[in-house]
């Protein structure tokens, strides 16, 4: 039996992949380690924490010690790193925390990988999970290739970055087998409310202002959370070692359009009268240094693995837009507490 290790697995991407893990595999165990920071809910794990081959752990990837006797208890042969601080405006208030868990957090998993599997490093395998913010900001043409040259912009970014050259500077200089992928913005069920579709939900449930930031002319390419679980999935299984994959939802919208056709589907499912979501939208002060576009060119993945995107923006928002109008009370926890003043500071002055 082998055994997984995913961190971050409490958290919106990473609860995904743990319950494909736990359901698709039983000849896995999936050990799922999470700091539980105000982003990691096991709420979301709910439904497979009592399977056999599921076990989660408590602990901080920043602790080397910690990871060192995690890896002293269990025989791990395979990593998929997802534990991050990962959204944008914390990282403009708060560099350090991504500084720490992104880059030092990374880090000590790599050196506890390196020094676990050093005299076997057949059937072992490190998989990074990354973004297409790394590339930095796209204008009107082109797409995100995985040969396009690192311009990080944000300090979350930055961050990602710096874990991605790490992750191969292992690779390269010791040999550690690693894979790395780079994907586009995720939406879907059990997204925290700090990013824009899920906040934007709340704040139409409860008839407050959604925030656009600046001319809400920026473009993101969004990606079903599910799908990303599945090719994620299927990279750590089929990608070659040493291969960094691309993953995008070949779906670009500017965030004034995405928001619109949200509120068409939030008035109907609410039955609120055409228009009622949409008086909602507010113009705010930009982010600092915004990104314009980005968009990902997914053609390795598709081409050498089989993978495409499964649903259409319309059928995938709509899904979302359920999941969250059934779970009413998982928002309502989330939202409780410190998002309340997190909310303030953020959004009260801009
Ligand atoms: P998230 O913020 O929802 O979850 C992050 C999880 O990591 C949380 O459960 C949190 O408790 C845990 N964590 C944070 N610091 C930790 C630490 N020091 N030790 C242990 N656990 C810690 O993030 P997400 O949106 O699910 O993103 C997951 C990964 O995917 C990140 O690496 C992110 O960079 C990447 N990614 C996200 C997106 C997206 O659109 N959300 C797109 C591409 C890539
Ligand atoms: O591209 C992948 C990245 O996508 C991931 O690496 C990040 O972890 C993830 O947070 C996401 O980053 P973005 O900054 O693109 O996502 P966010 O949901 O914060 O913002 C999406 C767009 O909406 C962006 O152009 C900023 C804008 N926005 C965001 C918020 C929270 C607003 O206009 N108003 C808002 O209140």
């Amino acid at each position: 039996m082998k055994t997984i290790l995913v961190t971050g697995g409490a958290g919106f991407i990473g609860s995904h992949v743990i319950r494909n893990l736990v359901q698709k595999h039983p000849e896995y165990r999936v050990i799922n380690l999470d700091n539980l920071t105000y982003a990691g809910n096991l709420e979301n794990l709910e439904d497979i924490k009592d399977q056999s081959n599921y076990q989660f752990v408590k602990g901080d990837i920043v602790d080397a010690s910690f990871l060192s006797e995690l890896f002293d208890t269990h025989t791990i042969d395979g990593v998929i790193h997802l534990a991050a601080e990962s959204h944008v405006d914390r990282s403009i208030e708060s560099p350090m925390d991504f500084i720490n868990t992104n880059i030092i957090g990374t880090v000590n998993l790599l050196n506890a990988c390196r020094t676990a599997w050093k005299d076997q490093l057949e059937g072992k395998l490190f998989y990074h999970i990354s973004t297409d913010e790394v590339y930095g900001s796209l204008g009107k043409e082109g797409l995100f290739t995985e040969e396009t040259a690192y311009d990080p912009r944000s300090p979350y970014s930055a961050s990602k970055a710096s874990s991605d050259h790490l992750v191969r500077a292992y690779h390269h200089t010791y040999g550690l087998p690693v894979v790395l992928s780079n994907c586009s913005n995720n939406y879907g069920p059990n997204q925290f409310p700090e990013k824009l579709i899920p906040l934007a939900i709340h704040n139409i449930i409860h008839m407050k202002p959604i925030p656009i930031y600046g001319k809400g002319e920026n473009i993101r390419d969004w990606l079903f959370v599910k799908d990303h679980a599945d090719a994620i999935e299927l990279i750590f299984h089929k990608g070659e070692t040493g291969r960094t994959y691309n993953i995008g939802g070949i779906n670009e919208w500017t965030n004034i359009d995405l928001i619109r056709l949200l509120c068409r589907i939030m008035d109907q499912k609410l039955e609120r009268r055409e228009g009622t979501s949409e008086s909602l939208i507010t113009y705010v002060k930009d982010r600092a240094g915004h990104d314009m576009r980005y968009a990902i060119d997914s053609s390795r993945i598709s081409d050498e693995l089989g993978w495409s995107p499964s649903l259409t923006f319309e059928v995938g928002l709509e899904k979302t837009v359920d999941w969250y109008l059934e779970n009413q009370q998982w928002m309502e926890r989330v939202t409780s507490g410190a998002y309340q003043s997190y909310y303030q500071k953020q959004y009260e002055e801009r």
